[in-house]
């Protein structure tokens, strides 16, 4: 498969999620291929694997230097392997505030507890002492807070009666190895999600003021205006009008618009079959390099044609001066 995700992995240790990413990574539809594994132990048992199985690595111990600066040797070393994503698995480092927020929304990690419950160090021994029937793992987006970016997804694992620490670790990792390639593939595939972008054209769409969604032939679309006389302004089309593809519906001021948009990036934007005559443009949302920005300017757009004067008055007198 063409332009699959490059990712760098973090170990500090015995690597065996690395491990179960990596041997995911080599069946034949996975999304994504491992180009580095890297590490602040040079002594790290998972370097050998990864190693032996012919993926780079690079270590360098962080004793005697300050965290910034051990940071941006891990993210030099990264950059150059040319890395999308980086997949902390048993990275027993706090990440610096800079290199975090240099990889925002790219860094994912694991983390043997049902987050928001027990953050930090001894999750299976805090989950034990609390009485709870689960326990279980999350993979989840990493921020400068610890342990606290969107959860991306979890499985859960019963607490047995007689479970001490390292029996529930030992349950817990196999629920780990099956949960984190998984949730790699799903987020390194987000961009041709249909739902995750219907998720991402909805939060715009409603954003606008006086908005709500009001499916129309059993697609998802939004209305700006009152319940009674408000009017559509963005369809959601995912193989809907006679369509192949997804995209959304959003209107123009006019045939002049449509072409001048269908001349300026024929890729993106269609004429939609029932629609192109009443003014609506198509806008292609399934190519994986969606501009949001752009989108949510082809809404508020849109918005402005259809919504009524005592809405966008204002704005037209703000655009006056
Ligand atoms: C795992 O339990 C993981 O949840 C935590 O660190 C441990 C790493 O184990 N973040 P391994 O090195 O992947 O075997």
């Amino acid at each position: 498969m063409a332009d699959k995700a490059k990712i760098a992995i973090l170990i500090s240790g015995r690597g065996s999620n690395m491990a179960a990413i990596l041997y995911a990574s080599k069946l034949p539809k996975c999304p994504y291929e491992i180009i580095l594994v890297a590490s602040n132990n040079p002594d790290a048992q998972g370097l050998k694997l990864a190693n032996a199985e012919g993926i780079a690595t690079f270590a360098h111990a962080h004793k005697g230097m300050s965290r910034e600066d051990h940071d941006v040797i891990m993210h030099d070393a990264i950059i150059t392997s040319g890395a999308d994503y980086i997949v902390l698995a048993g990275y027993m480092r706090i990440l610096s505030a800079d290199f975090v927020q240099k990889w925002t929304d790219k860094i994912l990690n694991i983390h043997p507890s049902l987050l928001p419950k027990y953050k930090g160090l001894n999750t299976h021994q805090r989950a034990i002492d609390a009485g709870d029937n689960y326990a279980g793992c999350s993979v989840h987006l990493v921020t400068s807070a610890l342990d606290d970016g969107t959860v991306l997804g979890q499985i859960k694992v019963k607490i047995l009666a007689d479970d001490d620490t390292d029996s529930l670790a030992d349950r817990i990792i196999f629920a780990e190895h099956q949960l984190y390639p998984a949730a790699i593939t799903a987020y390194v595939t987000r961009e041709k999600n249909p739902e995750w972008i219907l998720d991402q054209v909805r939060a715009r769409a409603l954003a606008l003021d006086e908005t709500l969604e009001r499916p129309s032939f059993g697609t998802p679309a939004w209305r700006v205006g009152n319940e009674k006389s408000g009017k559509y302004f963005a369809y959601f089309s995912h193989r809907h009008f006679g369509e192949n593809s997804i995209s959304l519906f959003v209107k123009t001021s006019g045939s002049d618009e449509q072409e001048a948009l269908l001349d300026a990036d024929p890729m993106l934007y269609f004429l939609p079959k029932f629609y192109g005559k009443s003014g609506w443009i198509a806008v292609r949302l399934d190519r994986g390099n969606t501009d949001w920005d752009h989108v949510e300017a082809m809404l508020s757009k849109s918005w402005r044609i259809v919504a009524p004067k005592r809405l966008t008055k204002l704005i037209d007198i703000a655009h006056e001066f």
